[in-house]
């Protein structure tokens, strides 16, 4: 913002956050500091498109960041939503919506018997933890260097080089002590799992990882290394945790582990369940859920678990999610890549894509990463660059180079062309 010139509403609005937030966010990447850049405030969305204070419309791939699969205000959720509020919840008490909405995640994850609603990924990660450990009692969770959990303290472990080491914390007033229970290992490495285990036999509670890694980038699992971690686990009596928050009803409708064939003991889940408003869950085979109070001696609670507006904006959310939506998303994040990668070998770029359906990154390096050290070789600063001049020409995109693009429903032919253009443009600049 220049001295002198005319303050728009977003920048006013902008100058008041910044008194207010730590960095004037309520979430840090909101704040663009990975791209620089004034970070819009953002009005409204309609479909695959936002609009700022000042009235400039943006074609969105950030999505919320995964729950908006169907795009911004369907119809759909917006009605079930409106529904909900009038019936005056939340109430301290079941309600119908949430048991449908359980129903229908067991329906599309077999593999989840019973599930426990709570009102962020973060929360759900946390608690399958819990249950892991109580269940085997043992203490350590080897989680994958670049994996993110949510920001429960002992989930924070420092992606860096230790690993299978206990790890150091990542973030300031995370007690050591706390951060030692977290083992790290390599994403795409199942001998760096297999190492946590021997250094510390016996003590390996469970293994929780993103089934395709979405939080460093999109970096897809190689063939064979869920199948690896499946049988890793449950040679050593650890259980196998799948964080399906991004992947859940995104890669398939019934997440990663239908997608690539491989059953977890416990799966996470958050963003598309509650069709855009705060949600998590963790859930499992029967006989561990049921370790969780009152049923068992694993304390969990919240007051606004199962929201019902929640509940209500996931279910009409899942059930607009047929076969043919995933063949469409499929499609289009194929268009996507093929254009994206044709656009920067125009431009003289060397870029890779990283993508599973409509989760898709792209990468300022030669080769699509493997593992977060290869993620790291990516020129970060290319990246801001180009995140700039794609927002300039009315493309929102993720405002950091390890984060996913997340497409919709919402998302047209002509969309993908338009973005296609932009970075045909982008990449050159
Ligand atoms: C894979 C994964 N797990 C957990 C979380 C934490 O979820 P929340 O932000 O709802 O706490 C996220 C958030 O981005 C995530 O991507």
């Amino acid at each position: 913002m220049s001295v002198g010139a005319k303050v728009t509403l977003g920048q006013a609005y902008l100058r008041r956050a910044s008194a207010l937030f730590p960095g004037g966010v309520n979430s840090p990447v909101r704040a663009y500091r990975a791209v620089g850049g004034e970070p819009p405030i953002v009005v409204a969305g309609e479909g695959a498109t936002v609009r700022d204070a000042d009235g400039r419309e943006y074609l969105d791939y950030v999505g919320a960041f995964g729950p908006l699969i169907l795009g911004h205000a369907p119809h759909e959720v917006v009605a079930a939503v409106r529904r909900e509020v009038e019936a005056g919840g939340p109430f301290g008490a079941t309600t119908p919506v949430e048991v449908e909405l359980g129903e229908a995640i067991r329906d599309a994850m077999p593999s989840v018997e019973r599930l426990r609603f709570v009102s962020s990924g973060t929360e759900a990660a946390m608690s399958a933890l819990r249950v892991a450990r109580a269940a085997t009692r043992r203490d350590l969770v080897v989680k994958f260097e670049g994996g993110y959990h949510g920001h429960a303290d002992g989930l924070l472990a420092r992606a860096g080089s230790g690993l299978a080491t206990l790890s150091l914390p990542a973030s300031a007033g995370v007690a050591p002590g706390v951060a030692a229970q977290t083992l790290l290992a390599r994403y795409n490495d199942p001998a760096s799992v297999a190492a946590a285990f021997e250094q510390h036999p016996g003590q390996v509670a469970a293994v929780i990882v993103e089934p395709v890694a979405a939080n460093m980038g999109v970096v897809p699992p190689a063939p064979g290394f869920l199948e690896e971690l499946r049988a890793l686990t449950a040679r050593n009596g650890a259980l196998l945790v799948f964080d399906e928050v991004i992947t859940g009803f995104r890669v398939a409708r019934g997440g990663a582990q239908a997608r690539y064939h491989v059953t977890p003991d416990l799966t996470v889940l958050g963003k598309i369940i509650g069709g855009g408003m705060p949600v998590g869950a963790y859930g499992g085979r029967a006989e561990l859920m049921d370790l969780v109070a009152p049923a068992g001696p694993v304390y969990q609670a919240g007051t606004l678990s199962g929201h019902p507006v929640a509940m209500a904006a996931g279910l009409a959310t899942l059930r607009q999610l047929g076969a043919g939506v995933y063949a469409r998303l499929e499609r289009l994040g194929a268009d996507l890549e093929a254009g994206l990668l044709a656009a920067a070998a125009d431009a003289g770029r060397e870029v890779s894509v990283g993508r599973v359906g409509s989760l898709l990154t792209v990468f300022f390096r030669a080769n699509a990463p493997r593992d977060f050290d290869e993620v790291e070789q990516a020129d970060a600063g290319a990246f801001a660059r180009f995140h700039r001049a794609m927002l300039g020409a009315g493309v929102m995109l993720p405002p950091a180079s390890q984060e996913a693009w997340f497409l919709s429903a919402a998302h047209t032919d002509r969309d993908v062309e338009r973005t296609i253009e932009a970075a045909r443009a982008a990449f050159g600049s």
